[in-house]
């Protein structure tokens, strides 16, 4: 698989300066560290799987830059991000649409919605590289960090969003939704070391039954 050429290479030069500088301080979770996380386990999961290396880390490095859950200072509009890529870096059209077809697909949230159209190979690498960084013992971080940051309970709460509730309604379904062979095999530790977390977790703090399936009750948004 060819490597970058040299202007592909100051192309992701330029697009990580800009995403660093904007999710520096990002405080739920989608910093830089986990961009920079993303952008590596895409490209080993896309080496193997034989995909685009430019379409995929340019995708890893942009793919949180148009999230809802962004707040506006962190976020960026489509039109805006179409015309860095194509004015700014210029890139040419074709890959500008390719890398855009990615990461306005790939969220867990949004999986209904597209659930028939397949995702590039490129997309399937970064998709499962986003996830994999949301299980195992750094998915455990970013879940608590999240919750923490939000101002939510660790477990317990029927009616509202909690930490061990979002194990329960996204995290713990993560590894049966990966795209790639690779994928696959690097989810099932992560997973398993959740499952025991959990467990031990649910033994120092003598939940119930019942609220150890504390899942959001209706109406709150699953993300
Ligand atoms: P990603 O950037 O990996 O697509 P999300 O945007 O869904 O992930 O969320 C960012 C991080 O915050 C993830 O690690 C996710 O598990 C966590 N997170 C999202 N919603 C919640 C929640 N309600 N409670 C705890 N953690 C959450
Ligand atoms: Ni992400």
């Amino acid at each position: 698989m060819a490597g970058l050429n040299q202007e592909q290479t100051e192309q992701i030069r330029l697009m990580s300066e800009w995403v660093r500088k904007k999710l520096a301080a990002e405080g739920t979770g989608h910093d830089w560290l986990h961009i920079e996380r993303v952008q590596n386990i895409s490209l080993q999961i896309a080496k193997e799987e034989g995909a685009d290396l430019f379409v995929t880390e340019a995708s890893a490095l942009l793919h949180d830059m148009i999230d809802v859950k962004l707040d506006d200072e962190h976020r960026v509009p489509l039109d805006e991000l179409k015309r860095r890529l194509s004015e700014d870096w210029k890139v040419d059209p074709g890959t500008v649409d390719g890398i855009l077809a990615i990461i306005t697909r790939m969220s867990f949230r949004d999986r209904e919605k597209y659930k028939d159209e397949r995702l590039s190979k490129e997309g399937m690498a970064v998709q499962d590289a986003d996830r994999l960084d949301a299980i195992g013992a750094v998915g455990i971080a970013r879940a608590l960090m999240f919750a923490g940051a939000k101002g939510h309970l660790l477990y317990g709460s029927a009616n509202a969003p909690t930490a061990v509730g979002h194990f329960y309604e996204k995290l713990l379904l993560l590894k049966d939704l990966m795209n790639t062979k690779t994928g696959r095999m690097l989810a099932e530790k992560r997973h398993q070391l959740m499952l025991e977390f959990l467990g031990e977790l649910e033994n120092e703090c003598a939940f119930s039954g019942e609220s150890r399936l504390d899942r959001s009750g209706p109406g709150v948004m699953v993300e």
